[in-house]
């Protein structure tokens, strides 16, 4: 069944759905000559959680700020609820942001750094207190309440500022790079923890990151830009699945081009006939893009292709194989079955059925 929905329309089940819908339509900002945002239009559901994926320069935190009311957009609107804000101060927008660098005032507390936007509102000290000590415990935090920023990890000083942007319960959460500066292992947790913490508040949420493994991990959906324009946005699995675009396709997870024939209906690639995604009109000697999982390596004496490095990764495994024409590519597989695999091996290399973008070669 093809649906007519458009691309950027949000789906209507997402996460708890009691924040506030949000959409971006048509914006365009100029830096000079650089067309930093180039018709961005995203439509973000209530609760749901935005992951905006993209390289460098592609103008993620652009848009962020314009949502955050940090910057101004050239062309286009911003409806947060419903309501059009785009010329509406940054101070009346009720929103929460967390950046990529430490951000807190290492004169402050955590109780004081979370209770600061309290303050600014004019709440009381008793009660912004209680509400900042609710907060730091929301995150985790409760027992640092008294800690100054330089007592506190990178991780511990990054929550602080989330349940900073947090205390103020506001409408929209933006997350610029938050967790950009911390260390892997901490970062996986710390990526966990705000979007389970996301769920459970049920707020709206922008996350900009520019690694591809947090975005789907994150995200409700997730958003690819390339040049100030919006590729492809899709729940994580049918982005990595069915891209859209040859950006996409190369830009997100790990991607093979091995040589390929075809006439439009399918390609072969390696022998073998599979399905072609849409979005190519390249015909005759192209390059399929095939994910390092949708390739099968087997032992065999008689193989035309050798092995020259494998790695493992806990409990997947990666191996580095010579094809004949001399293109090499990476096949992954779970550790158990890459028993045997060994470099200089022989091997055969096969490609699961699974559909696949195809590039001119
Ligand atoms: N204040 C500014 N003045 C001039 N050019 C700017 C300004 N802010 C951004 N740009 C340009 O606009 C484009 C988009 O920048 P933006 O910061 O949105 O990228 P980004 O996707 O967030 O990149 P990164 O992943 O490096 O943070 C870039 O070419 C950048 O140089
Ligand atoms: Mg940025």
């Amino acid at each position: 069944m093809t649906s007519t929905t458009p691309d950027t329309a949000s789906p209507t089940a997402t996460a708890a759905g009691h924040g506030t819908g949000v959409v971006f339509d048509d914006m365009h900002r100029w830096y000079g000559p650089v067309h930093a945002l180039d018709g961005l239009s995203i439509d973000i559901a209530p609760g749901e959680l935005i992951a905006l994926l993209g390289p460098s320069g592609c103008g993620k935190t652009t848009a962020l700020r314009a949502l955050g009311g940090l910057d101004e957009v050239d062309q286009g609107r911003i409806l947060v609820g419903g309501k059009d804000i785009t010329h509406v101060p940054a101070n009346k927008r009720n929103m929460g942001i967390v950046f990529q660098a430490y951000s807190l005032f290492p004169n402050m507390t955590a109780r004081d750094n979370v209770a600061y936007g309290l303050k600014l509102r004019g709440m009381d000290k008793a009660r912004r207190n209680r509400k900042a000590e609710e907060t730091l415990e929301l995150v985790g935090l409760a027992v640092q309440a008294n800690r100054f920023p330089h007592q506190m990890s990178g991780g511990q000083q990054q929550r602080v500022a989330l349940a900073r942007a947090l205390a103020i319960e506001p409408s929209v959460l933006l997350l610029d790079e938050p967790l950009s500066a911390l260390d892997a292992k901490v970062r996986r947790q710390l990526r966990e923890e705000i979007r389970r913490i996301q769920i459970m508040v049920g707020i709206t949420t922008l996350f900009v990151t520019h690694d591809q493994e947090e975005a789907l991990a994150m995200g409700d959906r997730v958003g690819v830009m390339s040049a100030g324009r919006l590729e492809q946005i899709a729940p994580p699995a049918e982005l990595y699945d069915r891209p859209k675009t040859r950006f996409v396709a190369e830009f997100v997870g790990l991607t093979n081009r091995i040589p390929a024939r075809t006439d439009g209906s399918d390609v072969a690639v390696l022998g073998q006939r599979i399905p072609i995604l849409p979005g190519t009109t390249d015909r005759g000697d192209v390059q399929a893009l095939v994910r390092p999982e949708n390739l099968r390596v087997s032992l065999a004496e008689d193989g035309t292709g050798r092995v020259l490095a494998v790695s493992f990764l806990g409990s997947l495994c990666r191996a580095q194989v010579a094809l004949p024409d001399e293109t090499i590519v990476v096949a992954q597989m779970s550790a158990s079955e890459s028993g045997g695999l060994y470099p200089g091996a022989a091997v055969n290399v096969a490609v699961a059925p699974a559909p696949v973008f195809v590039v001119g070669s």
